[in-house]
């Protein structure tokens, strides 16, 4: 048990017991007073009520507040390793660079090592700052253009195979043949979403990566993209929480996989703005994830 485990069970026993106190007396109170039932006997049964119910909201409050402020602590750890991995790992090439006569090839070498860093501090960094800006103003309507779901699947679905280093058909993309599967809104915003889940999709697949990406219409109105996976998969119960912000999944299977909680928080946030919805389904730990992305579709 963690010492936040222990702060919430005690103050969850604590409520348990202010309760029954309260009920206990209340009833001891009501049976003193069976036999003639005034205006004062009934406000003093009010009273009790709005206790015990006082207690149990206060409770509550207290435990949802410790249960956010342990999602700040694991995010802020999460963060900071990220921050903190790529630059140590730049300034050490750099190091190496200025003090040692190098090959070219070593140098070539440094040098995309270097670059892949600061992509992933680059990324980190682009997370955080998209999370805040969902988080801040969640109705803003995005910028509407129509933009192709299909070319864009593909895009995304290209630039993550380079992005990875995938082997070509790591990742398939089944085109359906619905004409042209077309949204109105930010193709950046729903490139982000893409991106994001692909990123998973790798990020969670462990060494046998095989990845199938489908954009479709189950409806004449919607646009389905889905992005299915063979990996880790997800529990039954942390299906809906890992849309949470800062919420992750503790190790399982994989080595530790780095990462901020904030990727599929964004999604969702953006699938909103744009009407939609995301939603995810596995078989269970092992068996693979699928994400489906919902929007509603527009006459291309
Ligand atoms: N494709 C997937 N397969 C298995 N688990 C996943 C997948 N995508 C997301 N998850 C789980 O959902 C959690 C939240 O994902 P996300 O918000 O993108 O954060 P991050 O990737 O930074 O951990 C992850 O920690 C992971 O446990
Ligand atoms: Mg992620």
């Amino acid at each position: 048990m963690t010492r936040r485990q222990k702060a919430i069970a005690f103050f969850v026993g604590l409520c348990v017991l202010l309760v029954l106190a309260a009920v206990s007396l209340n009833v001891s109170w009501i049976v003193i007073n069976a036999r003639r039932i005034t205006v004062h006997v009934v406000l003093g049964i009010i009273a009790f009520a709005l206790i015990i119910a006082g207690i149990i909201v206060y409770t509550v409050f207290l435990v949802l507040e410790i249960k956010r402020n342990e999602e700040h602590d694991s995010f802020i750890n999460a963060v900071t390793h990220e921050l903190k991995t790529p630059i140590a790992s730049i300034r050490l090439y750099l190091e190496t660079l200025q003090s040692r006569n190098v090959s070219d090839a070593q140098r070539r070498a440094f040098y995309e090592i270097m670059l892949a860093d600061a992509d992933r501090l680059h990324h980190t960094v682009d997370q955080v700052l998209k999370a805040g800006v969902a988080r801040e103003k969640p109705r803003t309507a995005p910028s509407r253009a129509p933009v192709d779901m299909g070319t864009l699947a593909r895009d995304c679905v290209d630039l993550a195979v380079v992005r990875h280093h995938l082997q070509a058909g790591a990742i398939q993309l089944e085109a359906h043949d619905d004409g042209p599967l077309v949204v109105k809104g930010d193709v950046e915003e729903l490139r982000t979403v893409l991106t994001n889940l692909l990123d998973n999709a790798v990020k969670y697949s462990g060494p046998d990566i095989r990845i199938t990406v489908s954009v479709a219409a189950p409806s004449p109105d919607t646009i389905w993209v889905r992005v299915q996976d063979r990996g880790v998969g997800i529990p039954r119960k942390q299906l809906k929480r890992i849309f949470h912000r800062f919420y992750r999944v503790q190790a399982r299977g994989l080595k530790q996989v780095k990462g901020t909680g904030l990727g599929l928080y964004i999604v969702r946030t953006i699938a909103r703005a744009h009407g939609g919805r995301v939603f995810a389904q596995s078989e269970g730990e092992g068996r693979g994830a699928t994400f489906t992305v919902e929007l509603p579709r527009v006459a291309g």
